[in-house]
């Protein structure tokens, strides 16, 4: 078979060509940087259970009305997308204060904020993806005003969804960070959901214990990385056959 085309590569993600225009195939690495990619490591499986925790938070979004560049998992690593005009704008949302908040504003880490806050980043890895406002967003033309509209609303949507589906297995949704992109279909363009979630973009935390199951475990070197990741999948009811001993998947690439 042809080998496909690499149309981008980030760092945790692969962007191939797809089987029809306008689609593209979304291959997810173990690769794992943190701080700017300042550091640089691998989780092992991480791929795996990333496209799977993604494809069921996005199926579960899509059946609540939101749309999102997913079409459907292709394998143990990959999965189709619609190709989008990724918008260059990361919009967080805070439920609990954590990371880059509590050292901005001067807030303990764990106090739950007055009410879920809403904020943008450019995405710029050379600028380490700095705090932006609307202002900026409209002045420098990263977004239009009904574009931040949508934005803004689908966050906050999501959010709601998120926020509930993880309280009933006992994680609390301390924040997370989603993109968003153009989806051009004949003479029409529509703000769809992109990218990925998963315990890498998410700050994910046991209820009980306040256990990190996310990202941060790598970050700031807690250990148990993959468990954690691991455990988060099987309390969505999708670790993958086989355990964490099927957790590498397919290493072959056409
Ligand atoms: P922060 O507290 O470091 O600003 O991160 C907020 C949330 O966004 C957290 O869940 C981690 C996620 N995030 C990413 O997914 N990518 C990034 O580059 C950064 C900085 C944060
Ligand atoms: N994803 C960003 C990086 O690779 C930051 C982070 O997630 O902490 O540097």
């Amino acid at each position: 078979m042809a080998r496909r085309r690499k149309v981008y590569e980030g760092k945790a993600k692969i962007l191939y060509e797809g089987p029809e225009p306008g689609t593209l195939v979304q291959y997810f690495k173990d690769d794992a940087t943190a701080f700017n990619n300042e550091k640089k490591g691998q989780i092992t499986g991480k791929g795996v259970l990333n496209n799977r925790i993604s494809e069921f938070l996005m199926l579960r979004l899509s059946d609540a009305g939101i749309p999102t560049h997913f079409v459907r998992r292709l394998n143990m690593r990959e999965q189709l997308i619609w190709e989008v005009e990724i918008i260059p704008v990361e919009v967080i949302v805070r439920n609990v204060a954590a990371g880059s908040i509590c050292k901005r504003l001067g807030i303990v880490e764990g106090t739950p904020l007055p009410r879920s806050i809403v904020e943008f980043c450019y995405k710029s890895d050379d600028l380490g993806d700095p705090l932006v406002s609307e202002e900026h967003i409209t002045a420098f033309g990263w977004a239009t005003p009904p574009e931040i509209d949508d934005m803004m609303s689908m966050a906050l949507r999501i959010n709601d969804i998120l926020y509930g589906l993880f309280v009933g297995i006992g994680i609390r949704l301390v924040d997370f960070k989603i993109e968003f992109g153009r989806l051009y279909a004949e003479e029409d363009v529509r703000t769809v959901l992109a990218d990925e979630i998963s315990p890498d973009s998410c700050r994910l935390w046991d209820v009980k214990s306040n256990k990190k199951l996310d990202k941060d475990r790598f970050r700031r070197d807690l250990g148990g990385v993959a468990e954690a990741y691991q455990e988060v999948a099987r309390r969505l009811g999708i670790l993958p056959e086989g355990g964490p001993a099927d957790m590498k998947g397919p290493s072959v690439m056409q």
